[in-house]
């Protein structure tokens, strides 16, 4: 089974075995890592907005529709996706959340927001 690491934002970085085909917003939120989800994963907002920083290759193309709505994005780099539309496919990857992504996570889950 193909692993995936998150990292960043304020967790330490979390390796975990993801089944081919899941997205990765359902693995996230399956281990409790902060990915946002604003919309609730339909490729509606760009609150799930990561950096695929190894295993890119492994994964299909982003669609045109993934495409216009990561414009939305802030801090867009080559290797941006979008986590509730990118499925894991047999390779391990490693997943950097965006402060963005971290930031629309605290405010839908304000009871855990630090301090
Ligand atoms: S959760 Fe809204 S686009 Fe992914």
């Amino acid at each position: 089974m193909p692993k995936v690491t998150f990292q960043g934002g304020p967790d330490p970085a979390i390796t975990v075995e993801a089944e081919p085909g899941q997205t990765l917003l359902e693995i996230a939120e399956e281990h409790h890592v902060k990915m946002g989800s604003a919309c609730g994963g339909v490729c509606a907002c760009s609150s799930c907005h990561c950096w695929i920083r190894s295993g890119e290759a492994s994964l299909e193309e982003a669609t045109e529709r993934e495409e216009d709505r990561m414009d939305m994005g802030f801090d867009v780099r080559p290797y941006s996706r979008l986590g509730c539309q990118v499925r894991v496919a047999q390779a391990d990857l490693v997943v950097e959340l965006t402060e963005e992504s971290v930031t629309t996570w605290y405010n839908e889950h304000p009871e855990h927001r630090p301090g």
